[in-house]
C-alpha cells in the first residue's frame, strides 16, 4: 500500500542504506535519494525513487533532497580519517530542514561510544578510525542535538555485522552501553524503518543493539 510520505535518504548505497530503501519501498514511501554515482545505486530505474546524484557535503545538492521531504534518513558513513563528511554533511541537512516551513523529522546515524555513551567504545573507535574521524561524529552529533527546531532521533547502533536480520532490535536502556550484542545491519535499518513512523523518540540519541 502507498504511504503518504517522502523519505529524504542519504547513504542510500551504502550497507545499512541499501537495506533500508528496500524496507521502505516493500512499506511503500516514496523515497528521494541522493548519490554520489548514479552507476553505484541498484534502484536507478524504479519509478518510486527520485535519484538526486551529489554530495551531502554540497549545501546546494541537500537542499535538493530535502526540501519538500516529510522524513530525512542519514545513514551515511566516513571511511577516510580526515575528511569531515560527517559534520559537513550533518550542517548542511539540519540547515536545510531548519529552512523549511514544516522542517522534516531527520533521523540520524551515528554510533555507540559517541556523545559519551561509552568511552570503552570510543576508545576503540579512535584507534580504529583516528581521532579526527572520531571527532568527525562527535561533532556532527553534537550539532544535530543542538538543534531547536527540527524534531531528530540520534541513532546509535552497537557494533554492526552483515548477518542476516533477527527482524528485532535491542533498545538499550541509559545513557551509556559499554556492552551489547552486535546488530546486524538490516536490523539498524528496521530501526530506522520503525522510527519514521513512531516519533516517540522525537528528541533523544537511541542506543540500540543486537537481540
Ligand atoms: N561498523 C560498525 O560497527 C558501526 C557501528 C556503529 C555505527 N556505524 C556507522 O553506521 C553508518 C553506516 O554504516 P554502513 O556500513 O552502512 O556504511 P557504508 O556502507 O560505508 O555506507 C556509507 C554511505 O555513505 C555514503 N557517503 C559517504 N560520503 C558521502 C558523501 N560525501 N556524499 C554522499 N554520500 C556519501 C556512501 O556513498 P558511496 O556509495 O558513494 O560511497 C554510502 O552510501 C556509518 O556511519 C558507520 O560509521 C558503524
Amino acid at each position: 500500500m502507498t504511504k503518504n510520505k517522502c523519505i529524504a535518504v542519504f547513504g542510500g548505497t551504502g550497507k545499512v542504506g541499501r537495506e533500508f530503501v528496500k524496507m521502505a519501498l516493500d512499506s511503500g514511501y516514496s523515497l528521494r535519494v541522493l548519490v554520489r554515482k548514479r552507476s553505484s545505486f541498484e534502484l536507478n530505474n524504479d519509478n518510486r525513487v527520485e535519484v538526486i546524484e551529489g554530495d551531502a557535503t554540497n549545501a546546494e545538492d541537500v537542499t535538493a533532497v530535502v526540501t519538500g521531504s516529510d522524513v530525512v534518513v542519514s545513514v551515511l558513513g566516513n571511511p577516510s580519517r580526515n575528511v569531515q563528511i560527517m559534520s559537513n554533511a550533518t550542517e548542511n541537512i539540519m540547515k536545510a530542514a531548519a529552512e523549511q516551513s514544516s522542517p522534516p523529522r531527520c533521523l540520524m546515524i551515528s554510533s555507540v561510544g559517541v556523545g559519551g555513551s561509552s568511552w570503552l567504545i570510543k576508545i576503540s573507535l579512535t584507534l580504529i578510525g583516528g581521532r579526527a574521524g572520531f571527532k568527525d561524529y562527535e561533532n556532527a552529533e553534537a550539532r544535530v542535538r543542538s538543534e531547536t527546531r527540527v524534531p531528530f532521533i540520534v541513532v546509535r547502533p552497537y557494533a554492526l555485522t552483515d548477518k542476516p536480520a533477527n527482524g528485532q532490535y535491542k533498545v538499550l536502556p541509559g545513557h551509556t552501553a559499554h556492552f551489547a550484542k552486535p546488530i546486524p545491519r538490516t536490523d539498524v535499518a528496521r530501526f530506522f524503518l520503525d522510527c519514521v513512523e513512531d516519533v516517540s523518540r522525537d528528541g533523544s540519541c537511541v542506543n540500540i543493539g543486537g537481540v
